[in-house]
Parts: structure tokens; C-alpha cells; sequence
């Protein structure tokens, strides 16, 4: 089984990049191929159906704890060789932990990521995505899988940029957001259906800063 990837050099890589060194973020909302997008929804739903989702976490280690007053998606990580559709997405993420290397020299290391399901209703509260005793997320990386989403079912991932926007991106099939972890506060609204993603962070090495 040979997973998917792209050359690192690719156009689309290349924005996203440029976009990322220029303001922090990007959202292209072609980028994971339609079929592959079925596929992934499709292994979300099934993970769902069989209960290997579980109730999300906030914090880090022995603070950690479920808190759904402050996110209430339910989660599983991904390994590599689980699905062909699962590689394909992380190849497709290694292809552009490369091309974020090559050009803003940001030393990612590995990516770490899950599959999400917001239910109806469900949100995050607003936070960022680097936790205060580890500074390794350097990039999030949010695809979203959701078929035919439209405005009025909200499940809005919102962004506070600087001056004081608030930047909306759609959970749409198909469409990547890329943000720097530790500087873009950002919240997901609730939303009326079932909200499907798959969420990522590229790491690099860890600081032997412990207390
Ligand atoms: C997260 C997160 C954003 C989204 O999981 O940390 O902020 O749009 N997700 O799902
Ligand atoms: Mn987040």
C-alpha cells in the first residue's frame, strides 16, 4: 500500500507556505480530493458507529480532563497502516510538514492528529493550541469532511486575527485551514448536524525546559 503524496514544490503547497509567512494562516478550500473526503468521512462515521470515539480532553497529562462546557467533539488519534484513506491523509500532510521546512525553515519534526466529531450543539470555546508546559505545536492543520455543509448549520471555525477580526471559515469538504498554533486564538461555534474533521499539529522538538 503506497500512500498518497505530493511533490513539495506543488503550487498548492507552495500558497499555503506563502500565506503562513505572510499572515499566519491559510484556508484553501480545494484541497483534499473529493473521493479521498468521502472516504474519510466515511471512517469517521464507522469509527463513530463503533464507539471508538471518545469524549475529548482539555489540558495536558494529570491535569487532563474532560470538560464539555469547553469542547464537547468526541476524538480518536490516528496511526499510520490503518487505512489506505488514513495514510493518504498523512502523507498528504508530510508532503506539506516538508514544503513548510524547506521554505520557513520551522524544524517540524513529527504530526500528531485526530479525527473529530462535533454532535449538534457541540463547540470549542476559544484557546489556543499550544499548551502552556509544551511548546512543541508549532502549525495546526484542521480538514474538514462534512458533505454539502452549508452557513445556516454553523459549526463556523472563528479566527481573532490581529486588529481585532474575527476571520469565519465554513466546515466544508475538502477545505485546510493552517494556523500558527501558538498565535491564533480561534474557537469552533456549535453547529446543527454532526461536524467531522480531522485536526493536526506539526511539532518540532521539545525545549528540556521542565520544571
Ligand atoms: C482544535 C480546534 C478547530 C476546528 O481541535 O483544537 O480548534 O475547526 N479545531 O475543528
Ligand atoms: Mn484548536
Amino acid at each position: 500500500m503506497r500512500a498518497m503524496q505530493i511533490p513539495s514544490d506543488h503550487p498548492l503547497l507552495l500558497r499555503i507556505v506563502d500565506d503562513l509567512y505572510a499572515q499566519g494562516w491559510s484556508q484553501q478550500n480545494i484541497f483534499l480530493p473529493e473521493a479521498l473526503t468521502l472516504e474519510l468521512a466515511a471512517e469517521c462515521h464507522k469509527r463513530a458507529g463503533e464507539g471508538e470515539l471518545v469524549p475529548a480532553a482539555v489540558g495536558r497529562g494529570l491535569a487532563q480532563e474532560v470538560r464539555e462546557g469547553i469542547r464537547g467533539d468526541h476524538i480518536q488519534w490516528l496511526e499510520p497502516g490503518e487505512t489506505l484513506a488514513c495514510d493518504n491523509y498523512l502523507g498528504l500532510m508530510e508532503s506539506l510538514r516538508i514544503a513548510m521546512n524547506r521554505r520557513l525553515f520551522l524544524g517540524l519534526e513529527d504530526f500528531e492528529s485526530h479525527f473529530a466529531l462535533y454532535p449538534p450543539d457541540a463547540f470549542y470555546l476559544k484557546h489556543l493550541d499550544r499548551f502552556r508546559d509544551d511548546d512543541r505545536r508549532m502549525v495546526s492543520a484542521v480538514v474538514y469532511l462534512n458533505q454539502a455543509w452549508l452557513p445556516e448549520h454553523g459549526g463556523h471555525l472563528r479566527m481573532y486575527l490581529e486588529g481585532g477580526i474575527d476571520y469565519d471559515v465554513l466546515p466544508a469538504g475538502g477545505c485546510l485551514v493552517v494556523f500558527l498554533s501558538g498565535e491564533i486564538p480561534h474557537e469552533v461555534m456549535p453547529a446543527t448536524r454532526d461536524r467531522l474533521s480531522l485536526t493536526g499539529w506539526f511539532r518540532r522538538r521539545a525545549n528540556d525546559v521542565f520544571i
